[in-house]
């Protein structure tokens, strides 16, 4: 069976890291427009640096929880497009071998002068030399409000293809991430929501399983 799976910060929430829009929201300690903007990153680039720093360091220390685990298993059963939101490395530590990062990654850099990446070190700063050019202009290899997001072409290609549209842990209120049910669905494809709470989109989806993903996820895989 082919699948495309959709996951956002929910599936982390137990693995230790913060949520977007949730009570421990990231966003409530920094403003959106203050680390997450192509803007921001101009106006103040260490304040901005020093933001993916505190999450890189925060990653370092969590482990990836029993939903990511599912999720490896489940590619090893079906034919499974996995797509996230999240620029955490949990999704290939849980096991899945290939994982689309729409957002970019924590642990990669980018050269604002020159768009090569390389893996991230531990502690970033936009004086970095780019390993390419040599110029010093390094930023996280994150997708920032107002920038497209990466591998759009394949993940509508997986979701126009997939018998199944599962979307885990997030909240459906960032486009367009949140009208790939509504995509799938005009295929379709069968749509499901695995959520502590209904989200944004919810009327998009088939059937909603409400629970922490980490037992939501392995049961519903095993329901396939
Ligand atoms: N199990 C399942 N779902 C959970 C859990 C859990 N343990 N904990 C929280 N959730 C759900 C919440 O109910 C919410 O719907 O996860 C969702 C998290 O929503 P957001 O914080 O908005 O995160 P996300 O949807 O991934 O945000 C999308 O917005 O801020 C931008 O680029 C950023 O990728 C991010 C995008």
């Amino acid at each position: 069976m082919r699948i495309t799976v959709l996951t956002g910060a929910g599936i982390s929430a137990e693995s230790g890291l913060a949520t977007f829009r949730g009570d421990d929201g990231l966003w409530e300690n920094h403003r959106v427009e203050d680390v997450a903007t192509p803007q921001a990153f101009i106006r103040d680039p260490v304040l901005v640096h020093r933001f993916y720093n505190q999450r890189r360091a925060n990653l370092a220390r969590v482990d990836p929880n029993a939903a990511h685990h599912a999720l490896a298993q489940l590619a090893r059963m079906h034919d499974l497009t996995l797509v996230t939101q999240n620029v955490d490395n949990l999704h290939e530590r849980g096991g899945s071998p290939d994982v689309i990062h729409m957002h970019g990654e924590l642990n990669r850099a980018l050269c604002a002068a020159c768009d090569h990446r390389w893996d991230a070190p531990a502690l970033m700063h936009r004086a970095d030399p780019c390993p390419a050019c040599g110029q010093t202009a390094t930023r996280p290899d994150i997708v920032w409000f107002g920038e497209m997001p990466y591998h759009m072409e394949r993940i509508w290609a997986a979701l126009e293809q997939s018998d199944l549209f599962a979307a885990i842990g997030t909240s459906g209120n960032v486009y367009p991430a949140a009208g790939f049910a509504q995509h799938a669905a005009r295929m379709g494809t069968r749509c499901f929501e695995l959520n502590l709470a209904d989200s944004a989109n919810a009327r998009d989806f088939d059937q909603r399983i409400t629970g922490p993903a980490s037992q939501t996820v392995p049961e519903w895989i095993a329901s396939l």
